[in-house]
């Protein structure tokens, strides 16, 4: 990658900015998110191609609304302001902006109004776009001039003078803009000249030289979890220094049913990476006891984990680095659109880590999204079977039986999440489904099986359809599957008389139980 094929993102909070960055990824070039308060040096450092601004909740007119960085915007680069980006940008270079008399949000018609607009390349002359903002620019600065219009935004595209300085106040980013990423490709094209080489091919060679670079002869402890991230880490740094990595997976007696000997198999078998599986279900199972506080049942599990790595990293003396899979969004400092107060998001699975262990993280995918991650699991040859699976709690079954989790409980949870998982496989269901999973309801209620009467526990299933477990919808399924899972929940899993379905989308329930 050239060093002038990246593109810097400056966030103003919008609850888009992880889209924008994930579009200019998809065409191909590498992009960075920073905040507005960002240090020149560390801009001008990475030698970025193209400057965007992004969308915010703020309004510009506000005197503590967050600004732009006059530094940066003399580096010269090609600049895209989108929404209140363009605004600050307008407002910046003497324009004025002030409150709409109508927000406008949602779908509005763009009509172009300048023909050869390099920015418009291939884009109709009229069409949809996606508006969601309460300002809007009502002067335009010197030299600039109007490219775009709505019915309700007549600055809908600016364009600044001289080459490569464009707004907008729609968000081009978002799906419902019907020719979004293609504007965005002219921008980062036509405009910036970026040619798009940031494939996962690239990103796996330089990666995997990094590493071999970086660690030397050195020791690397990886823990795995089955999860896509951790093997993807496991297979890089497996590839790249071999056997100085030492991969080991906890068995904590809260995995679904076969779950430990799937991933021992697809890491000896299928990846031929050595693992060595910690079979810790007693450490947990006992240190749960008498815990029925859904919190209080995460923290005890987070200690048992943090005890049981120790022991582990223990017996590798030498070790020297310790791999963690976090992805990008977990390093993104979070903006507070009212100043650099903002924490530094840390990693679930950083925070319980003891500081006295002095290992060095390496965390290769820290610059991907969990889509690209996925792109790279296919590439490296990880079977389906793992990157395909449905995201699965770190505390496993504990957070799905509802109440005490005892060995019996989980026994009964992990035969009937079996079942649904088997149902839901058959009818070609599995794909199209965020998460199936069952829970395990502490209240007993009465039944009849055969000529006796029963007062037994009951199980729910949760089938849920998601884009990003943000949002989530309960899966509509057919009445045929639901009565499959029914029937042989309650006909081969003994102690259950009862089956329920759970309607409750989020919000305002949670996916999960607890
Ligand atoms: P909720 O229940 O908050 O879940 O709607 C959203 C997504 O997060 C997963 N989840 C967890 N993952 N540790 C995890 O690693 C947890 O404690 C945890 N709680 C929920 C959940 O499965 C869903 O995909």
């Amino acid at each position: 990658m050239s060093p002038s094929e990246r593109v810097v993102i400056v966030d103003y909070g919008s609850q888009y900015t992880q889209l924008i960055a994930r579009r200019v990824r998809e065409l191909k070039v590498y992009c960075e998110i920073v905040p507005p308060w960002v240090e020149t040096e560390r801009v001008r450092a990475g030698s970025p191609g193209a400057l965007i601004l992004s969308g915010g909740p703020a309004s510009v007119t506000h005197p503590e609304a967050p600004q732009i960085n006059e530094e940066i915007l003399d580096l010269g680069l090609p600049l895209l302001g989108i929404c209140y980006g363009q605004q600050l940008l307008v407002q910046h270079l003497g324009g004025r902006v002030e409150p709409a008399d109508e927000r406008e949000y949602g779908r509005a018609e763009l009509e172009l109004s300048a023909a050869d607009e390099p920015l418009f390349q291939g884009v109709p002359a009229r069409s949809v776009v996606w508006m969601s903002h309460g300002d809007r620019v009502a002067k335009l600065p010197p030299g600039f001039r109007v490219i775009g219009t709505s019915s309700n935004s007549p600055f809908a595209a600016v364009r600044g003078p001289g080459e490569g300085i464009y707004g907008l106040q729609f968000h081009p980013e978002v799906f419902h803009s019907e020719h979004g990423t293609r504007i965005l490709e002219n921008f980062l094209g036509s405009v910036a000249g970026l040619r798009g080489s940031w494939t996962m091919d690239e990103f796996i060679g330089q990666q995997t030289r990094e590493l071999t670079e970086r660690i030397g002869d050195g020791r690397v402890i990886c823990g795995v979890s089955g999860g896509v991230d951790s093997s993807v880490v496991a297979v890089l740094l497996h590839r790249a220094i071999g056997p100085h990595l030492h991969c080991f997976f906890v068995d904590n007696g809260l995995l679904r049913s076969g779950e430990a000997e799937e991933v021992e198999k697809i890491f000896k078998s299928d990846l031929k990476i050595p693992i060595k599986v910690i079979d810790a279900k007693d450490d947990f199972i006992s240190r749960l006891e008498g815990a029925i506080d859904p919190e209080a049942k995460r923290v005890r599990i987070g200690h048992c984990f943090v005890e049981v790595f120790e022991r582990e990293a223990a017996s590798i003396p030498d070790a020297r680095f310790l791999a963690q899979g976090t992805l990008y969004p977990d390093v993104i400092e979070s903006v507070s659109v009212w100043g650099p107060s903002a924490t530094i998001k840390t990693h679930h699975n950083v925070g319980g880590l003891p500081e006295n262990m002095h290992l060095e993280l390496v965390e290769p995918l820290r610059e991907l999204f969990k889509d690209e991650v996925r792109e790279v699991a296919e590439k490296l040859g990880v079977p389906d079977a793992l990157w395909q699976r449905h995201p699965f709690p770190g505390p496993g079954l504990a957070i799905r039986v509802v109440g005490e989790v005892t060995r019996e409980n989980l026994e009964k949870l992990r035969a009937a999440d079996r079942i649904v998982i088997e149902e839901i496989r058959a009818a070609g269901l599995y794909a199209g489904l965020w998460q199936a999973f069952a829970v395990f309801l502490p209240v007993r209620s009465v039944g009849v099986m055969g000529d006796a009467r029963t007062y037994e526990n009951a199980i729910c299933v949760r089938c849920v359809s998601s884009r990003d477990a943000m949002t989530a919808d309960w899966a509509d399924l057919p009445r045929e599957v639901l009565a499959s899972i029914s029937n042989r929940i309650i006909n081969e899993v003994p102690g259950i008389n009862r089956v329920v379905y759970d309607i409750s989308s989020k919000p305002p329930a949670t996916i999960e139980w607890e």
